[in-house]
């Protein structure tokens, strides 16, 4: 059973499907306890990676888990798909039932892809506020000019959504590639941009999102462990 942030009392006695005032006792006596230490007070918020143990059974113990993949081209941001291999049949970890994505990939787009069993985190990493930075490199069809790093600075209306985007950074590096970097994620964002100029995209390629950095070391379909500090991910 997974806990965000609930009282203990209620935790307590909803995994040992036992009334709230039975759980009083239990905590008099010391015997429920958090991450190794005795609680009394019910109050008690717990998230969900916090250890909770009752007379010695351990009723809660999950790590957060934090991961890097390379997406290749072909492979789909999903946990289940009929058709295409997904990002979490390239993941052999015990725990990887539990990841979610943050922050999906076109089929046809490379590069980098978080997971986590962190919804906290993964929250934070795509709330709009949060305007996290997201870098991509893109090949188009047709050369590149000055108007289309304007058009993109300046944001562009989506009437799907009832929206103008947010200023995208465009640099042009060279006739028909660009480097972008994005502070939101609207569906298909950069392949409908360059449609406006109807500008077909060819490759896209995602290298980073926040710090967090996609370098050589990973080949296509790898993945690496993430170290993130307890208040990266949590601040109670
Ligand atoms: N924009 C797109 O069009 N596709 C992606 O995969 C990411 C951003």
């Amino acid at each position: 059973m997974h806990s965000k942030h609930s009282r203990l009392d209620r935790f307590i006695a909803k995994s040992c499907q036992i009334p709230l005032k039975s759980v009083k006792p239990l905590l008099a006596r010391g015997v429920i306890t958090v991450n190794g230490v005795p609680v009394n007070d019910g109050q008690w918020r717990v998230c969900e990676f916090d250890r909770i143990e009752c007379q010695g059974t351990m009723l809660q113990h999950r790590s957060p888990l934090y991961l890097l993949l390379h997406k290749p081209v072909g492979v789909v941001c999903a946990t289940r798909d009929k058709q295409h291999t997904t990002v979490l049949d390239l993941i052999d970890h015990p725990a990887k039932d539990e990841l979610h994505i943050v922050g999906r990939l076109d089929l046809n787009t490379s590069g980098l892809v978080l997971l986590t069993n962190d919804g906290r985190w993964s929250r934070r990493l795509t709330a709009p506020e949060s305007k996290v930075p997201k870098r991509y490199q893109v090949r188009v069809k047709d050369p590149l000019d000055d108007r289309y790093v304007q058009a993109f600075a300046e944001g562009m209306y989506f009437e799907t959504e009832n929206i103008v985007t947010a200023p995208v950074a465009l640099t042009i590096t060279s006739a028909t590639t660009a480097d972008l970097v994005l502070t939101e994620g609207k569906y298909h964002q950069i392949k409908r941009m360059f449609g406006r100029f109807r500008n077909p995209v060819l490759a896209l390629h995602r290298s980073a999102v926040g710090s967090y950095e996609l370098d050589d070391s990973l080949a296509p379909g790898e993945f690496r462990l993430l170290e993130v500090p307890r208040d990266g991910r949590h601040s109670r």
